[in-house]
């Protein structure tokens, strides 16, 4: 029972501090994700077989992948365009939008 006990509090402290580490807003993700929606789709279900979906991917993932399109560590002469003037909270954003996606 106590080991039960104990189990549940780590339980919910780690799910505290995942909460507080994702600062991020899908609503303000929302509003910049309309000049994505021509590859990816209005739904994060993109539009041609080459654009990958984006809808319900996690979020961590999509936020490093964003920054690496971003910050050149990843190549692709479609993406970079799309990303090279977002800030980190941009891009944290349109990740937490793009991850709550269904
Ligand atoms: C002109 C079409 C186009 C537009 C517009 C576009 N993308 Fe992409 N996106 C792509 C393509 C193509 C890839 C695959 C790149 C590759 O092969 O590495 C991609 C890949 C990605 C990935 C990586 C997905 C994965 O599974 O690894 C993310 C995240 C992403 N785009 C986010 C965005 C965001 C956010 C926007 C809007 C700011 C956007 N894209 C706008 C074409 C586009």
């Amino acid at each position: 029972m106590k080991r039960q006990i104990l189990t549940t509090l780590t339980a919910v402290a780690l799910a505290t501090i995942t909460n507080m580490a994702s600062a991020a807003d899908a609503a303000a993700g929302k509003a910049k994700a309309g000049s994505c929606a021509g590859c990816h789709g209005p739904k994060g279900i993109s539009i041609a077989p080459t654009y990958p979906n984006l809808a319900g991917q996690k979020e961590a993932y999509l936020l490093a992948q964003i920054k690496a399109f971003r910050d050149g560590a990843r190549k692709n002469a479609m993406m970079e365009p799309m990303v090279k003037g977002l800030s980190d909270a941009d891009a944290a954003n349109l990740a937490a939008y793009f991850s709550s996606l269904k």
